[in-house]
């Protein structure tokens, strides 16, 4: 529906993270970002104003995109908490699309790690990144509608009911990662949408494009749809 976003502000995160081991290593996933930028577009052709934070993919900006460059789980985090808290220009949805890295190097080493003589194994110690969508739904500011990914090889639904859940989300995007031609670096993909009370709904398998648009209408619906309650019960 076009302009069913108009005056709406859009949060989306898309793409990787990598996470500095030195100065020539990293740890880093497969996503490239397509999911996430084709609901940025599809966000924009709905009217919304849209930011983009953006893990390191070479994509084009989508046009009326505002993008936001990072590469680290934690750079990710400050530019997402930034833009919740802009003073009066509220974030009326937040869609983490991005695959983010759920552990980095507990340190940083300054100079490129050497192989030691007469050492077969290298054990890094990791750390957990802070979960920024789990973030974002306890935030005081909390957007109106908090979307989240699951990309899981096995017990999909189960898997990703739980974290609408745990992470106190309105709606999870479960995709099938691992299995046949969609997925992380393919154009297309099927995603499967869970809410509360049973809500279920499938997308694709199509485009990514189209995908993002299935679900951007979703989402539209339901942000007018309680807006209509908000002001009814104003
Ligand atoms: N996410 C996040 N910050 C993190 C980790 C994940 O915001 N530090 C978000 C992703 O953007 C995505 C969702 O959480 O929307 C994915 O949830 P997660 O529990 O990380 O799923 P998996 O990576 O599949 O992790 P698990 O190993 O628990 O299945």
């Amino acid at each position: 529906m076009i302009n069913a976003l108009a005056g709406c502000r859009v949060l989306v995160s898309a793409g990787p993270t990598f996470e500095d081991i030195d100065p020539v290593r990293f740890l880093g996933n497969r996503s490239s970002g397509k999911m996430g930028f084709a609901i940025a577009a599809a966000a924009v052709e709905r009217g919304a104003q849209v930011c983009l934070v953006a893990g390191p993919v070479s994509l084009p900006t989508p046009v009326g995109v505002t993008r936001i460059d990072v590469r680290s789980a934690a750079q990710m985090h400050t530019a997402v908490m930034a833009q919740l808290s802009i003073e009066h220009s509220p974030c009326d949805a937040y869609i983490g699309a991005a695959a983010v890295a759920d552990f980095t190097p507990q340190a940083f080493a300054g100079s490129k790690l050497k192989k030691m003589p007469g050492e077969d194994t290298l054990t890094l110690e990791l750390v957990k990144t802070r979960d920024i969508l789990a973030e974002v739904a306890t935030h005081a500011q909390r957007p109106r509608l908090v979307v989240g990914f699951a990309a899981e090889t096995d017990d999909v639904v189960a898997y990703a009911r739980g974290k609408l859940q745990r992470k106190r989300l309105d709606l999870i995007c479960a995709n099938r990662v691992g299995v046949g031609a969609t997925g992380f670096e393919s154009d297309d993909n099927t995603l499967l949408v869970l809410g509360h009370e049973g809500f279920q709904r499938t997308l694709g398998p199509a485009a990514k494009t189209e995908i993002a648009g299935r679900l951007l209408d979703l989402i539209s619906e339901r942000l007018i749809t309680e807006r209509l309650v908000t002001e009814r019960l104003r």
